[in-house]
């Protein structure tokens, strides 16, 4: 059953870092992290936290779509990177956006959050069909990056893009025609925040260790992440009998340039057609593809008529497929 995107949303920090600022502060070079990544600078968040981001992003996302905050029934926020372990932080972005009431929770599929949590929208709205299903991709993931460690600290960003779900076509109307999404548990060592989780919890007065932070094995997590991806693309195109001509644009989680080409090299499309902004914002997980939705349809990359495939590719593994047709 097809639901709608009726309007879409960004919000990121105004405080730029740049990979010169890095220089400054751990053994890296600008010329490395460009090589390596492509990224050139990320937002940062100052006294900021996940869910001022999320409520920034999903006031931007309700203008699109003509709606104000009474309208919306549910609250999904995607995160990695929540305010706090409780209260969740989607009740929070309610909070802040004047809201009592809405069914309000939180969904962590770590980077693949935002597209996990638009097939959540979809089916929220087959069973109430009334339902204005507000998805909320945000991160601080600063708060969680290791900033003495350069191979992690280089690659991540702040920010937050959302999304209104309905089961109506209203506003920008972009159909969410299917969605494909997996896991793979036995990957869970090799990308992780586990400090202060349940198996590992924290004693009063205990300084935090490094596992506070996120770790990751990058070598492993490139290679898995290009190959998930792209099968999961295939199978995507295939089941709908589509030709990657038939694609108007393809949108990959924004981690690294060189996964995203890599991704678009093996699926034959052309280089016009892989969106990139991971220069301008780094890995911003859950948020990633929602900042890319939302500048998309703002600058008008993702014309109406068009089909766009998004994926996404974290931690766990989760990955998946959206095909949306503009
Ligand atoms: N600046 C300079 N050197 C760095 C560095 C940095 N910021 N980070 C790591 N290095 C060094 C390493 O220490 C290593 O040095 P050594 O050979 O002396 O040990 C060297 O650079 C090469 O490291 P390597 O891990 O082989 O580099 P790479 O080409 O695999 O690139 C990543 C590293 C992290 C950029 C890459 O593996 C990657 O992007 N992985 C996926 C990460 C990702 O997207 N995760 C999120 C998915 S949701």
């Amino acid at each position: 059953m097809t639901a709608y995107i009726c309007g879409v949303g960004l919000y990121t920090p105004e405080h730029i870092v740049t990979n010169h600022d890095l220089e400054e502060r751990v053994e890296t070079s600008d010329e490395w992290i460009v090589t390596r990544t492509g990224i050139r600078q990320r937002h940062i968040a100052q006294g900021e936290v996940t869910s001022d981001l999320g409520a920034q992003a999903a006031r931007a996302a309700l203008a699109d779509a003509g709606l104000t905050a009474a309208d919306v029934t549910h609250v999904i926020c995607a995160t990695c990177t929540p305010d706090s372990y409780c209260p969740n932080t989607a009740t929070q972005i309610a909070h802040k956006l004047g809201l009592t009431g809405p069914m309000a929770m939180d969904l962590n599929a770590a980077c693949s959050g935002y597209i996990y949590s638009l097939q959540t929208a979809r089916a929220l709205t087959a069973l109430d069909p009334e339902a204005v299903v507000l998805v909320v991709a945000a991160e601080v993931l600063s708060s969680r990056v290791n900033w003495t460690d350069r191979a992690t600290c280089v690659l991540f960003g702040d920010g937050a893009g959302a999304a209104v779900v309905r089961a109506q076509a209203s506003g920008r109307a972009i159909g969410i025609v299917d969605a494909m999404l997996e896991s793979d548990g036995r990957y869970g060592e090799l990308l992780t925040i586990l400090g202060g989780g349940s198996a590992r919890p924290y004693a009063p007065g205990e300084p935090v260790g490094d596992d506070f932070f996120i770790q990751m094995n990058g070598r492993e997590v490139f290679k898995v992440a290009v190959r998930s991806m792209t099968d999961v693309c295939r199978r995507m195109l295939e089941r709908h009998g589509l030709g990657v001509d038939d694609l108007g644009m393809f949108v990959a989680h924004q981690a690294n340039l060189r996964i995203i080409e890599a991704v678009g090299k093996k699926l034959d499309l052309p280089a016009e057609k892989v969106f990139a902004n991971v220069q301008r914002y780094g890995n911003t997980s859950a948020a990633s593809v929602g900042i890319a939705l939302a500048e998309g349809c703002a600058d008008g990359t993702f014309a109406p008529g068009r089909r766009v495939l998004l994926t996404t590719f974290g931690a766990g593994f989760t990955w998946g497929a959206v095909l949306l047709q503009f």
